[in-house]
């Protein structure tokens, strides 16, 4: 298939492009060797390229990607910066006649605070920099903005140096290109006997392409399907893409609901609620969630939709949503249907998703609870994958008895659970010591964990009853167990 995007503001084209094929192999076959392959599996970020976005106020915004998750087919129609692009354009070198090319002030930075020691690390760094120091809502430094990449011998702190060190950006060529508009990502179609990948620009598009060719993979983020295709070597011989239907990336406040779109990235559902009304925003869950899930690198691409999809017992928006009572939106050629997500998981990485079926947008209903937890116990406490994740969800009524209550958890099965004969216990009754107890009993009944690397059946069991203590503790000050107005 034949590939086209902006690569460094040259207009490239792809002959012969294959989607198992990254865009990272592609960079560095091409002479693009700036950008790095440490891992293959987005953990690491030395990988990383900057993509031109659309802004929501208009013109275009940066944001990076681990480029070894991004299917070569589905770089269509970007618009990406390496690590080569990243310093300004040569100018003319005065008597000598050479051409010198000043560093870029993220690179100036590294330079002068020491930020690079073997280099290797190095190139993802300065293309995560150069994201934020054109962030045009950067007010103070976020460590969050490097979170997605690692260094094994610099060590953090001059780096860190570094990004506190951004002043604010000058007008060059990069603000004179975000002050412009960026199109929406254009369909793609590529279909022979042997390989598909359609990248369709409307809902109804998807449903067409799931409906002719059934056995087709979805591909949103991309973040669990090119790990596959990358580390176990998966052959995927029709590949619908997502990325470019903007009704699958809706966030909308209805009245009685929060809708996320399946196809909205975990940083689009940040952003969205960071500058939501105050009303709209009580969505703590999130708040406590989101800066758990990975790195920022991972959470640009990954989605709700695929989160959901995959069905891991160790996901970590199933036992938030399960907990905040969230139900699916599901369409295939034969209509639309609503499947509570207590109901959406099957069995070990099943769901009761037919063939031909994607999910278009997830329902969290409102008004929100009033007490929100979400706890993911881990070996690392941040960018790492779950051995237990629980959340919960309470309500008290005026009297201070229990009006609704939704207690999830992953990593306890072969399915992320919700817990409906534990939050049975407290419904209606005053919340006190007693009712706790009784949910703790009933608790104890939950689940069947496994052993396995990350921890014992018998840890994680002990986490079950132990979370929800936490629970109970966290949230034991009188101010924070008001009822909803
Ligand atoms: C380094 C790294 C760290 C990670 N850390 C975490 C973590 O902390 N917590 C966590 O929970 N996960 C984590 N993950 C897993 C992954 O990022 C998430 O599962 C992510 O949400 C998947 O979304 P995606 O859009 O990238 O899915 P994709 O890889 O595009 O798709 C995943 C699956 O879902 C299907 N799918 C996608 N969209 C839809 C849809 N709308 N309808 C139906 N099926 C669909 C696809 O066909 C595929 O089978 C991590 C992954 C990596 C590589
Ligand atoms: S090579 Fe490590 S994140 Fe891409
Ligand atoms: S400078 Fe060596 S890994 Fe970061």
């Amino acid at each position: 298939m034949t590939v086209q995007f902006m690569l460094n503001g040259t207009p490239v084209t792809v002959d012969d492009a294959d989607h198992h094929t990254s865009l990272l192999q592609w960079l560095r076959n091409s002479g693009f060797t700036g950008s790095k392959e440490g891992c293959a599996e987005g953990e690491c970020g030395a990988c990383a390229v900057a993509q031109v976005l659309p802004r929501a106020e208009g013109g275009s915004r940066l944001e990076p990607l681990n480029s070894c998750l991004l299917s070569l087919a589905d770089a269509h129609g970007r618009e990406i910066i390496t690590v080569e692009g990243v310093a300004p354009k040569a100018t003319s070198g005065g008597a000598s006649g050479s051409a010198s090319r000043p560093l870029h002030p993220v690179q100036q930075a590294l330079v002068e605070r020491g930020g690079s020691q073997c280099g290797y690390c190095t190139p993802g760094f300065v293309v995560s920099l150069f994201c934020e120091y054109y962030r045009a809502e950067r007010t103070s430094p976020d460590p969050e903005a490097i979170s997605g990449n690692l260094c094994r011998c610099t060590g953090y702190r001059p780096i860190l140096d570094a990004l506190e060190s951004l002043p604010t950006p000058a007008a060059d060529d990069v603000t004179e290109r975000l002050s412009r508009d960026r199109v929406a990502l254009a369909e793609l179609s590529h279909a022979t006997p042997a390989r598909t990948f359609l990248r369709p620009t409307t809902l109804t598009g998807v449903v067409d392409a799931l409906r002719d060719n059934p056995k087709a993979v979805l591909l949103a983020g991309g973040t669990d399907v090119m790990v596959e295709v990358n580390q176990r070597f998966r052959r995927i011989d029709s590949l619908v893409a997502l990325d470019g239907v903007p009704e699958l990336k809706r966030i909308e406040w209805t009245r009685d609901e929060l809708v996320l779109g399946a196809g909205a990235t975990l940083s689009d559902i940040e952003l969205a609620l960071r500058d939501a009304q105050a009303d709209q925003r009580a969505l703590e869950m999130f708040d406590q969630l989101l800066p758990l899930f990975s790195s920022r690198l991972i959470r640009n691409r990954a989605t709700l939709g695929g989160n959901l999809a995959t069905a891991s017992p160790i996901g970590d928006s199933a036992p938030a949503l399960l907990a905040l009572g969230a139900r699916l939106c599901l369409l295939s050629a034969t209509g639309e249907r609503f499947v509570p997500l207590h109901e959406f998981f099957a069995g070990y990485r099943k769901t009761v998703l037919q063939p031909g079926e994607l999910i278009v947008d997830v329902r969290i209903p409102r008004p929100f609870p009033v007490l929100q937890r979400f706890y993911k116990v881990s070996k690392r406490p941040l960018d790492d994958i779950s051995t237990v994740a629980a959340a919960f969800a309470l309500t008290l009524d005026d009297s201070r008895a229990v009006r609704s209550m939704g207690i999830a958890y992953g990593g306890v099965a072969a399915i992320p659970l919700r817990a409906s004969d534990a939050e049975a216990q407290a419904l209606g009754k005053p919340w006190n010591a007693a009712t706790q107890q009784a949910v703790t009993l009933k608790l104890t009944e939950l689940g069947t964990p496994m052993n396995d690397h990350r921890g014992s059946a018998d840890y994680r069991r002990a986490m079950i009853t132990s979370l929800f203590e936490r629970f109970c503790a966290d949230t034991a000050a009188p101010a924070s167990l008001r009822s909803k107005p």
